[in-house]
């Protein structure tokens, strides 16, 4: 009996580690308690205002809320394990959030693992470059106007780390 258990526990923690591989989205309720106010560089405001935030407003607007063609590039995660029309967590992941640049942060939200840089992205943490912009900035949108890195980065800037 003792012998099974000891299998069944190393069978479920096997299981546990395959599964901590699959990180999940969690929207950016959870990423605010930690990253808004003057003290934390007003992250989460400085998002809420920019028009990343009301990328599905914008979709609404023109009743293509619904249309995969267009969600793809106008919610988080979409095709990613993210956001799925009519899926109960569908309404957390709206717009352009956190997670669509930093990547998922189901593994990564503890304070422990968020002080540590490293582990951070060991467990699905981002950093974000002109490549990861592009998936989105590019001439399948319909109002493609270009997307110059430096310039674009300037405006949705909210560093500050040392
Ligand atoms: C429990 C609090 C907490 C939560 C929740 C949290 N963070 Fe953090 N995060 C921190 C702390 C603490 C740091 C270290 C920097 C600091 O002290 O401000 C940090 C750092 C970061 C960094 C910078 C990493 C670096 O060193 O360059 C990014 C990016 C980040 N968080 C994104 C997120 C995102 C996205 C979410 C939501 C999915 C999130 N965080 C949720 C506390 C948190
Ligand atoms: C998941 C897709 C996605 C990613 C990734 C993404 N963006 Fe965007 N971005 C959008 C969408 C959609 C809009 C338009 C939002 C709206 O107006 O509804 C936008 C708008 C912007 C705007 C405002 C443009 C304007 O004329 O108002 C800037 C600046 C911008 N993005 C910068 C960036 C930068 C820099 C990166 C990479 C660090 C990035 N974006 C990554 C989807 C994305
Ligand atoms: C490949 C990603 C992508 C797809 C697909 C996409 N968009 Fe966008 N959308 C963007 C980005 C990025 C912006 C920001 C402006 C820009 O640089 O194109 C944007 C901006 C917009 C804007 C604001 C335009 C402005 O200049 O203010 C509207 C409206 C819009 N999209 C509607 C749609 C609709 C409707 C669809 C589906 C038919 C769609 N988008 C599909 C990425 C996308
Ligand atoms: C459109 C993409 C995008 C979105 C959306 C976004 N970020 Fe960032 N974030 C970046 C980029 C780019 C950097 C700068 C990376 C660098 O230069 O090291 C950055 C840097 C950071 C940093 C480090 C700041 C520093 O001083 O180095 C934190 C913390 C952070 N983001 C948290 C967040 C949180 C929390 C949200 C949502 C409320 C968010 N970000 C939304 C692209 C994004």
């Amino acid at each position: 009996m003792k012998k099974v258990i000891v299998v069944l526990v190393s069978v479920i923690a096997a299981f546990s580690l395959v599964y901590a591989g699959s990180f999940q989205y969690i929207g950016v309720s959870k990423c605010k308690m930690c990253h808004k106010g003057e003290k934390k560089g007003l992250v989460f405001e400085k998002w809420e205002k920019s028009t990343h935030a009301k990328a599905i407003e914008t979709l609404k607007a023109k009743g293509e809320d619904k249309n995969p063609k267009c969600l793809e590039c106008h919610v988080t995660g979409f095709n990613a394990g993210g956001y799925k029309v009519g899926d109960a967590t569908a309404a957390t992941l709206e717009g352009v959030q956190c997670e669509s640049c930093h990547g998922p942060g189901s593994e990564y939200k503890t304070i422990s693992v968020m002080k540590d840089k490293k582990l951070a992205m060991e467990k699905g943490l981002i950093e974000p470059n002109e490549a990861l912009c592009k998936k989105c900035h590019n001439e399948k949108s319909p109002t493609f106007k270009g997307f110059n890195f430096k310039e674009y980065s300037a405006k949705i800037d909210h560093k500050y780390l040392k």
